[in-house]
């Protein structure tokens, strides 16, 4: 499973990247909106950092804009995926943006029904927002589970972008779903790598490494 970082700092970009398990990023605009910089700069900066996939995600709701919006973007890099909201505009979009071998990321899906038309249209990337979900008293990672099981039923080559992930285990179970990747905010990045048994061990290795006999 690729994992993608869900954020628009460079700071915290620059750090995941360092770990050397970074396949990409996606922003939006609340996540834009907190940075300060224009859509363009952060992108075209983004995009330096991380050679995957960078969705930036486009403003305009009717198909025009959408189009004009994907296609300025898609030639800031090579890597830039443009985000798409799960609407008959959106679907619309999809289609032609594809046609012209610009990837796009379905985004704001709720169900497997809106994951099977962003698939049908052309996505390459389809994100069900499994925190949204379960805020509202729903499934989210059941949603995951059967996108996965409609996109193999069907092969569909649309990758399963797990999306608003709210903490580590979400994942793991991600991972055991079997979608593709999972985006996953900084602070819970940081969660992953953690755990208190392998402090607890390493600080025991560590005093003990003291008592071995240098020669
Ligand atoms: C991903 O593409 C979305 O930008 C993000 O995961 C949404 O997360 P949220 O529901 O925590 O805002």
């Amino acid at each position: 499973m690729k994992l993608f970082l869900d954020t628009a700092n460079i700071n915290e970009i620059r750090e995941i990247a360092s770990w050397g398990v970074l396949d990409g990023i996606t922003t939006n605009p609340s996540l834009l909106s907190k940075e300060g910089i224009s859509l363009e700069k952060s992108i075209k900066e983004i995009c330096k950092l991380v050679k995957g996939p960078v969705s930036a995600e486009v403003i305009s709701t009717d198909l025009a804009g959408m189009l004009k919006e994907g296609r300025a973007y898609s030639k800031w890099a090579k890597n830039v995926v443009i985000k798409i909201p799960m609407t008959i505009e959106g679907l619309k979009a999809v289609k032609i943006l594809t046609k012209e071998k610009i990837l796009t990321n379905v985004t704001l899906c709720f169900s497997a029904n809106q994951a099977i038309l962003a698939a049908k249209a052309g996505a390459s990337y389809v994100s069900p927002f499994i925190g949204r979900l379960d805020d509202a008293g729903e499934s989210g990672m059941t949603l995951v589970e059967e996108i996965v099981q409609i996109f193999e039923n069907y092969c569909f080559m649309t990758e399963v972008l797990v999306a608003s992930i709210r903490e580590p285990r979400q994942v793991t179970e991600a991972a055991i779903a079997g979608a593709d990747i999972a985006t996953v905010p900084f602070a819970i990045f940081q969660k992953l790598i953690a755990h208190q048994l392998t402090d607890i061990g390493l600080k025991k290795f560590i005093e003990d490494s003291k008592k071995i006999p240098k020669k």
